[in-house]
């Protein structure tokens, strides 16, 4: 008999009512060698039923050059679900917010002018078209229909937080099953103001996503639907952001009363499970008065930590849902210890502008460009000139700049301005002879991922430099996705007080989750065997950057810090525990 999940007045399954129970786990956001562990303590907890987004934009890293492999293997990561006995529902994007670099959306949609994001815009559903059909290749076989444990997907990612256009959503809709979704579809949105309203499609099932009120959410919810009624993403936590003065936990008796009520209700997806690491530069960011880039870590203060621990958030779950369901036996197969690693010196180090030839090949042009008009889409980018004409800088502005400029005059600090302070021009008043060089260092700390900011994500310079009234022409573009680190030459030369690059070495004789301490440190990010672990800034919460143990290698480790506000520790301490603040 074929299998089959059905919604009607309820979910079922081959015919017999289910309830799911299910736990959110974004599988990029964990190294796929933790990824059993990670299901089998969802098992474990009583969850039947595992839940994922699909980030868009590292799966079609370049237009055109997909990657379904390793921490992007998602159909491994379905498999192992399913033969745990697990079910899955799958969030396909092309928008999943999540906390997570625009969104998901690739920053390459930016290249294009005029481009516009999430509606009946058609260079962008081309986009989305193109994609979708390499993501259903692997995604079609896994449902269950086809003898895979997906029982469900999502069109969109509340999309009445966003926009009104209905018949994008139906295109979204149609595109899914045009391109072999045979499971149900959802939608979920929240139920406030006209989201439900603005974000549901016929023949789509509503579900709603919150975290607290529960009886008043699911009677929202239920003026839209007669059921089956589920929350999306029940949130037991919330993310950090730099400078938010704490990491954030959650009232974890209101948690569990909620929870309760929450299954007698209907169903449920806990959002997150465990959350996991926003690895490289992919953080998200929200923007409502100001600039608010995530921290690397995405801890979430969910059920399991950030490295796979069980919390007495678990605990406590684990007995709730036992309630509801008889919970299984199971074995966790993954040996993961912790180490502390202990001090590690600084072997060499080398500054960025000594560098910049080695990783970078210069673009000049008249006018400074955008990041993605460079064709780079995430890291810094140096954009150089001589100030032939001037011999003192008065005032400068830079317009369409994101997100935080440091700029130097003959290689000396001379201002860094952030965010709104883009926004105006600034008196500087610095003397220098003329043809010196001026760089301005330009870092994306993370495009937007909620709102209508999305479509104002274009990063570096693109419009111009204004210098004591004048608009400042030509000028070499160096793109630094710091990709490449290995092109880097230790020899080249070390001034204090500069973006530098600094490199370590240990040895790892036996592998284990470790945390890399950033006491003493400004403001950059961390590399472990050229692999980009995120970003660290002193002003916190986050303290120390979590590298588990898969990361590490036979032999000698290396861990290159680049960091720019010239602020740096000869040492650098691997410890057993992490610090959010
Ligand atoms: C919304 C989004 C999620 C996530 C949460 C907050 O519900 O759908 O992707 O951003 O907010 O963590």
């Amino acid at each position: 008999m074929q299998n089959k999940f059905d919604i009607r007045d309820k979910f079922y399954l081959n015919g017999d009512e289910i309830q799911i129970i299910s736990g959110g786990i974004h599988y990029f956001r964990v190294v796929p060698e933790y990824w059993k562990d990670r299901l089998e303590k969802l098992k474990a907890m009583g969850c039947n039923t595992v839940e994922t987004y699909v980030p868009w934009n590292l799966h079609e890293e370049e237009k055109g050059k997909f990657n379904f492999n390793g921490i992007l293997d998602i159909k491994k990561f379905i498999e192992t679900a399913g033969e745990l006995g697990l079910w899955v529902i799958v969030r396909p994007s092309p928008y999943i917010c999540a906390e997570w670099e625009f969104g998901g959306l690739p920053a390459w949609l930016l290249k294009e002018d005029g481009m516009r994001l999430r509606g009946l815009y058609e260079p962008f559903l081309n986009h989305v078209k193109s994609y979708y059909k390499e993501l259903f290749k692997i995604l079609t076989p896994l449902q269950i229909n086809y003898g895979g444990p997906v029982i469900m997907m999502q069109v969109e990612n509340e999309y009445g937080y966003y926009g009104d256009d209905t018949e994008y959503l139906k295109w979204m809709a149609q595109v899914m099953r045009e391109e072999g979704t045979v499971v149900p579809l959802v939608t979920s949105d929240g139920p406030w103001g006209d989201a439900l309203e603005c974000g549901k499609v016929e023949g789509v099932h509503p579900t709603a996503n919150f975290g607290s009120k529960v009886a008043q959410q699911f009677e929202i919810l239920k003026k839209h639907t007669d059921g089956p009624f589920m929350c999306m993403e029940f949130w037991v936590g919330w993310f950090d952001h730099w400078g938010n003065g704490g990491h954030k936990t959650s009232n974890m008796e209101e948690n569990c009363k909620d929870l309760d009520e929450a299954l007698q209700y209907g169903n449920i997806n806990i959002y997150m499970f465990i959350g996991g690491t926003n690895f490289g530069f992919m953080n998200g960011s929200n923007y409502y008065d100001e600039l608010t880039p995530d921290v690397t870590s995405y801890d979430y203060d969910a059920v399991l930590t950030e490295c796979g621990d069980i919390t007495p958030k678990y605990e406590a779950f684990k007995e709730i849902i036992g309630k509801y369901t008889k919970l299984p036996e199971i074995e966790f197969t993954t040996k993961i210890e912790k180490k502390a690693y202990g001090k590690l010196s600084c072997k060499e180090k080398v500054g960025l502008f000594e560098s910049l030839e080695d990783i970078s090949a210069p673009v000049t042009d008249l006018f400074p460009k955008s990041m993605e008009k460079l064709g780079q889409s995430y890291g810094y980018t140096l954009y150089r000139s001589s100030l032939v004409k001037e011999k003192k800088l008065d005032k400068i502005r830079l317009y369409n700049a994101n997100d935080r400029a440091k700029i130097y005059i003959s290689q000396e600090a001379v201002a860094t301005l952030y965010d709104r302070e883009l926004l105006a021009e600034h008196e500087i008043s610095y003397d220098f002879e003329k043809g010196s060089t001026i760089d301005i260092l330009m870092e994306n700390m993370g495009r937007v991922n909620f709102g209508p900011y999305l479509d104002k994500q274009r990063k570096g310079i693109d419009g111009s430099v204004v210098i004591n009234g004048h608009q400042h022409m030509n000028w070499e573009h160096y793109t630094l996705p710091l990709d490449n680190l290995h092109k880097l030459d230790f020899t080249k030369g070390f001034k204090e007080q500069k973006p530098a690059f600094y490199r370590f070495e240990f040895l790892a004789e036996e592998k284990g989750d470790t945390f890399v301490d950033m006491e003493g440190w400004g403001k950059g990010c961390v590399f472990i065997n050229g692999f980009n672990l995120g970003r660290f800034w002193e002003i916190g919460p986050q303290k120390r950057l979590y590298l588990p143990a898969p990361l590490l290698q036979d032999g000698i480790n290396e861990i290159i810090v680049f960091e720019t506000e010239g602020k740096a520790s000869e040492e650098l301490v691997l410890c057993d525990k992490p610090d959010l603040g």
